[in-house]
């Protein structure tokens, strides 16, 4: 059982709840296997995706994920709402709750939109991302994956290549890997390193050559340039060349080595193409993943706001 109605981060989280998400994924994603692809789990619930920035892979898995569990799902338009006439945060939240949602899904540019909103809610709050906080749901379906190709996460040798400073993906993984066990080693520029992360647990390079030697996954990030406030670098040609993720530099992991993106990917800026779409790559896997864990997600935090 989860402690919290909300799931606003996995710092929160315990390695048992991890577990229990990443179980749970497992079991939906036997279900979406099937020829109908639908449980009434959820029927008669109502899910509201609130994504204040873009979004292709999570906005949509969270709508099929509720859909597959038999709610009825509202995608919230931004620019479509009251929200460009001024409406605050706040009042845009009760009034979706006025109308009967029991899930909002929020994604928003500031850090820590998800917590303010699970205060005055009564509704779960699902963080999809939040600023260059954490995107929580991504660093579990990215265990779930890495699960499924070796069984286990304890002592996993996995380096995280990029832009760790601006990316709630690295933040969010960087917790989930340390509370199951793996070596996480990170790769960047130092001007992409955040100053406290070594408190975090992890081991920091500066070339790419020497963070990946042996390792078991390798996770390359998006260059957030809608995050860098000031030049961290000289020019993406240049950032290719020093990290980007190529044939040559995979074949210092170990063999059997996965490669993990989150997306969306920038071809022949943090990955070559014959990478992306090379024997090793499990970047669509995880896409396809996510659904489950979604599910996984929902269903969890139904059951728990049933129990209160
Ligand atoms: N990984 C991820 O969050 O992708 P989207 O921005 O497309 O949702």
């Amino acid at each position: 059982m989860l402690r919290s109605k909300d799931l606003l981060g996995i710092r929160d989280l315990t390695p048992e709840e991890i577990k229990l998400i990443i179980d749970t994924a497992s079991g939906f994603k036997d279900v979406l296997k099937r020829d109908i692809k639908k449980v009434p789990a959820l029927r008669g619930k109502t899910v509201v995706n609130l994504f204040f920035e873009p979004s292709t892979r999570t906005r949509t898995s969270f709508e099929l994920a509720a859909k597959r569990l038999s709610t009825d799902v509202i995608n919230f338009s931004v620019p479509a709402s009251s929200v460009v006439k001024g409406e605050t945060l706040k009042d845009t939240a009760l009034t979706i709750e006025a109308l009967g949602a029991d899930f909002v899904v929020v994604r928003h540019s500031s850090a820590g939109v998800p917590h303010f909103l699970s205060r005055i809610l009564r509704a779960s709050v699902i963080n999809a991302g939040d600023g260059a906080n954490e995107h929580p749901t991504q660093a579990l379906l990215d265990l779930f994956t890495i699960r499924a190709h070796k069984k286990r996460i304890k002592g996993l040798i996995v380096v995280i290549i990029g832009d760790i400073a601006h990316s709630r993906v690295a933040r969010s993984n960087i917790y989930a890997l340390t509370k199951m066990g793996a070596k996480v080693r990170l790769v960047a520029p130092s001007t992409l390193i955040p100053l406290e992360v070594e408190r975090l647990g992890v081991e920091v390079y500066n070339s790419v050559e020497d963070g990946i030697r042996g390792a078991d996954v390798v996770m390359t990030l998006r260059l957030q340039l809608e995050r860098q406030v000031k030049g961290f670098l000289p020019s993406p040609e240049e950032y290719f060349n020093l990290y980007g993720l190529t044939t040559e530099r995979l074949r210092l992991a170990k063999k059997d080595a996965i490669v993990m993106h989150p997306g969306p990917m920038n071809r022949g800026v943090e990955i070559e193409t014959e990478v992306a779409d090379g024997p090793q790559s499990v970047i669509l896997e995880q896409v396809t993943n996510g659904l489950a864990i979604r599910m996984a997600v929902l269903y969890l935090l139904s059951r728990r706001r049933r129990t209160r």
